[in-house]
């Protein structure tokens, strides 16, 4: 690292990550007048990590707008540096990225940090396996207990391997790129987009192609990017719900423009807001409509939301719109499990606007929301418990009785997770007792500015 050259602003950056770590912040949300006003959500995480993953492996210059500047994307930069790609922060949510090209990377001479991330981690450690280097990969105390098994054998498969590894295929690890990577067909045990992503980053570097299988299709920007940075993707229907997803390895990545619209699933939370709390109405600005992202927009929709589409249009190869949002009388609903990868980080803020429904809501086939930063499942039903709201586990379901209020009056318990903070704090707006979580500092990990934009609407939140 020493003879990189650091810019005072890349020296800002770098210090950001994992900030939260050591310091727990109490919060809590008082029931609130209508909220009113625009907001624009921070840019797409998923696609903030991997514009700089895919900078980091393209030849020449990548250039960034709209990145979200969350810790966990902050990490993902940092990595992408200690790997040997040149990153610069050249103004708000806009960065510059040099990459070194596939086959390019260098070995780190520092522990690959990745905070809370689960997704820059999991898709990093596909793209070290495809390379004849090894790093050390290691996370605070809820990517710790993360399982990383899911990643690490198929890029065993690939010819990495691992050196050392926590109980149970934890971090910290240290994972051994391929020499020579060998291209396989996978198919993933589970829908899920890292897993997906990890494998087809190791097949860039692999000869011939790459595929991968999935019975439900999961967000797919990793194909879609690496698409735009020119390499040959080819994406086919596999099944009822499923795809394959063939890479030709060894692309010429070209460095490329990338425009990161508003990421749907923080825009959720003052969506949902917007609807719970009594005589609102929000405009939320520029919201990503990738079809595999918008599971929750379809539920709201069919419990009765009263949500308008303004403008659509599209940016950075995405569709967006503008949405409004008035405070609507919800009803219950039965949430099918083919629909969880399209809205599988919005099941707690889903959750909370059951709550405030009227009837059942049933949510089913849930098993991944064990494995998320914290166990969600069990988070939610915990936190809904405190707030006085009933609701059950059923197998891998999640049931909640909606009696169009909720107490609230708790604190839940947010264990390092994001999304249950944020999604408490918005129970608390409605509730009558207003509600409290016993952490919030890592609502930074992806929604830096939370606190303020939910201000801004009128929100008693702090
Ligand atoms: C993500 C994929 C999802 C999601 C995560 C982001 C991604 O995880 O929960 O927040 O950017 O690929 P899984 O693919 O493991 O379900």
């Amino acid at each position: 690292m020493g003879s990189r050259r650091r810019s005072p602003r890349a020296r800002d950056w770098t210090s950001a990550v994992s900030a939260h770590a050591s310091i727990p912040r109490p919060a809590a949300a008082r029931r609130s007048g209508p909220l009113r006003g625009r907001v624009r959500a921070p840019g797409d995480k998923s696609m903030s990590h991997r514009a700089m993953m895919i900078g980091l492996l393209a030849v020449g210059e990548t250039h960034v707008t709209g990145l979200l500047e969350g810790e966990d994307v902050l990490a993902t930069a940092k990595a992408a540096r200690a790997l040997g790609a040149h990153v610069e922060r050249v103004g708000e949510g806009e960065w510059r990225i040099r990459g070194v090209g596939v086959g390019g990377l260098a070995e780190p001479d520092e522990i690959l940090d990745f905070g809370n991330a689960g997704t820059g981690a999991r898709l990093m450690m596909g793209v070290v396996g495809g390379h004849p280097i090894t790093a050390r990969f290691d996370g605070d105390a809820s990517l710790r207990k993360r399982p990383m098994r899911r990643i690490l054998d198929p890029l065993i498969e690939m010819g990495a391997s691992v050196v050392e590894e926590a109980a149970g295929g934890r971090c910290p690890l240290t994972l051994a790129g391929a020499r020579e990577t060998i291209p396989i067909v996978y198919e993933t045990p589970v829908a899920s987009a890292q897993i997906k992503s990890a494998v087809l980053l190791a097949g860039l570097n692999a000869p011939g192609a790459t595929t991968v299988i999935e019975r439900e299709a999961s967000r797919d920007h990793t194909e879609r990017m690496l698409r735009h940075f020119g390499a040959t993707i080819d994406v086919e229907p596999f099944g009822a719900h499923g795809r394959r997803v063939t890479l030709i390895g060894h692309p010429e990545l070209e460095g490329s423009r990338v425009v990161v619209p508003a990421d749907p699933s923080s825009a959720a939370f003052p969506l949902v807001a917007a609807l719970l709390v009594p005589g609102s109405d929000v405009v939320v600005e520029g919201m990503m409509m990738n079809p595999l992202r918008i599971g929750l927009i379809d539920t709201l929709l069919e419990m009765g939301a009263d949500i308008e589409f303004l403008d659509r249009g599209q940016a950075g190869g995405e569709d967006i719109a503008t949405l409004r949002v008035r405070a609507s009388r919800l009803t219950g609903v039965d949430v099918p499990a083919a629909r969880a990868p399209s809205m599988i980080d919005e099941y707690p803020i889903l959750a909370v606007a059951a709550a405030f429904a009227h009837g059942e809501t049933r949510m089913r086939g849930l098993s991944e929301l064990r494995v998320k930063e914290s166990d969600r499942l069990a988070a939610v039903a915990d936190g809904l418990a405190a707030a006085g709201v009933v609701a059950r586990i059923e197998g891998d379901d999640l049931i909640v009785d909606g009696r169009g209020a909720a107490r609230g009056g708790g604190i839940a318990a947010t264990h390092l997770d994001h999304r249950i903070a944020m999604a408490f704090l918005v129970l608390g707006l409605a509730a009558e007792a207003g509600m409290g979580v016993d952490d919030s500092a890592m609502i930074a990990t992806s929604f830096p500015a939370f606190m303020p934009l939910m201000s801004s609407l009128g929100a008693e939140v702090g």
